[in-house]
């Protein structure tokens, strides 16, 4: 990707040495409590309670007005309660934080350290924004704050990361990296579901957000990247910062023409260290039938990472549902059980600010709907010639339809803030535009 191996080297912040923070000693069975009986909180606790091997014991629930939550099948020796300050006096090893969200999320973790807790937390939105300073005060408390579940649901990518691929120098992660976009569009693709109906599916699942736009419009993936970001590359990445771009619009014909090309459409988050500057992006993105992201189905994920010096690894997987995340989840509780850990919460890496570019450049895909018959290829040719984008070839030319016309292009690569004023320019331009959709090519 014309990155030198002294460019990246160059750029790599040196890790830090092993903390000396001093662990609590554990007790040979821990007791655990949940905080949030949702899809995730249900899928824990029925693990925990169906895997007597483990040294993990359940001893508390808490949830809002917990009696609406109350299963037969919860031993009777746990205790439900939807007082978080009881949890906090009780003698519980360990707080599984699944209440997601920044509020009051944060400040439980904060209390729960300050009261002597690890935590365990499958919540990438807050770890992605205020993981830092929440690491600290776990070592700061002697407590372990483990987050293996915020990313990629079963799918052990930072542990891979951060045991697996330590001696690597990585640049570059490419993931599918939210299940419910990736159920969305492989139900599309495969078995030609709509989007509203495959979305309404993944809600039944348990995959989605509280507020599906945050899976739809990239922000759930963005959370993730930053996580990802940190750890495989020591960079520092707000998730707000992170270009993306929502996959609504997507329709089933651009999966035909997607195939045309010999790709298919998937949520694509990237993160690469370009000589001293950060690209970070998730947008719905062409990509070549053969990869690995073409193949993901459903729920899951995949992580491609890319390092000088062993090349492409990659991770694969289930990415959401209570199944794939109570196994991360209950991996790290085993990881506590065994006691101090050397690396991951201790030991992160010392962190770099690589200044953002966000101007992507890569070939695009174009599809114009207008609502009526009108001829636009002869005003949409000049606009992008006038703005500075070359078409390499056009796919679809349909200018004379009673119900509407379809213009389909394909784009030479240029920067992503040219493409957007030409776009701007054809919507004035074009008053009968019903979509524009563009989706960046993969090579
Ligand atoms: N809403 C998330 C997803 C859940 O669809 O991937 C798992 O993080």
């Amino acid at each position: 990707m014309g990155l030198s191996l002294r460019d990246t080297l160059i750029d790599q912040p040196a890790k830090r040495p092993q903390s000396r923070a001093r662990l609590e000693p554990l007790p040979s069975i821990l007791k655990v409590a949940i905080l949030g009986f949702g899809t995730v909180g249900r899928a824990v606790a029925e693990l925990l309670c169906c895997s007597p091997a483990l040294p993990l014991r359940l001893t508390h629930i808490y949830n809002r007005n917990v009696d609406r939550k109350r299963v037969p099948w919860i031993p009777s020796r746990v205790r439900w309660t939807d007082n978080f300050d009881e949890i906090l006096a009780s003698d519980v090893d360990v707080i599984v934080e699944l209440v997601g969200g920044v509020r009051p999320a944060g400040d439980w973790v904060r209390r729960a350290l300050h009261a002597g807790k690890s935590v365990v937390t499958a919540n990438k939105h807050l770890i992605a924004t205020e993981g830092d300073e929440l690491l600290e005060l776990a070592r700061k408390t002697g407590q372990r704050l483990e987050y293996g579940a915020s990313v990629a649901g079963g799918v052990p990518v930072l542990c891979g990361l951060e045991q697996g691929l330590a001696g690597e120098h990585l640049f570059r992660l490419t993931g599918v990296l939210n299940g419910t976009c990736n159920y969305i569009l492989s139900k599309m693709e495969n078995e030609a579901v709509s989007f509203r109906d495959a979305l309404a599916r993944a809600q039944e699942m348990g995959y989605t957000e509280a507020d599906p736009s945050h899976d739809l419009g990239g922000f759930d993936a963005s959370c993730k990247l930053a996580i990802l970001a940190r750890v495989g590359l020591g960079a520092q990445l707000n998730p707000q910062d992170v270009y993306s771009r929502s996959i609504e619009g997507v329709e089933a014909v651009d999966f035909e023409y997607a195939r045309k090309l010999g790709c298919t459409i998937r949520q694509v988050a990237i993160a690469e260290l370009k000589g001293t500057e950060l690209y970070a992006a998730v947008q719905p993105t062409l990509v070549p039938l053969g990869s690995p992201l073409a193949q993901t189905r459903d729920n899951q994920n995949v992580l491609i990472t890319a390092g000088v010096h062993g090349g492409e690894t990659v991770f694969a997987g289930c990415g959401a549902g209570g199944g794939p995340t109570s196994v991360a989840i209950v991996s790290d509780l085993v990881s506590i059980s065994r006691g101090p850990s050397f690396t991951g919460s201790h030991n992160p890496p010392e962190l770099k600010s690589y200044p953002l570019n966000l101007d992507l450049e890569s070939p695009r895909y174009l599809r114009l709907s207008v609502r009526e018959g009108t001829n636009i290829s002869d005003a949409v040719g000049r606009v992008l010639v006038e703005s500075g984008v070359c078409v390499r070839s056009v796919l679809q030319k349909s200018d004379s339809g009673s119900t509407g016309s379809v213009l389909v292009m394909i784009l030479e690569s240029c920067p992503v803030s040219i493409l957007e004023v030409a776009l701007k320019r054809l919507k004035e331009l074009i008053d009968c535009l019903a979509s524009a959709v563009t989706l960046p090519i993969m090579s």
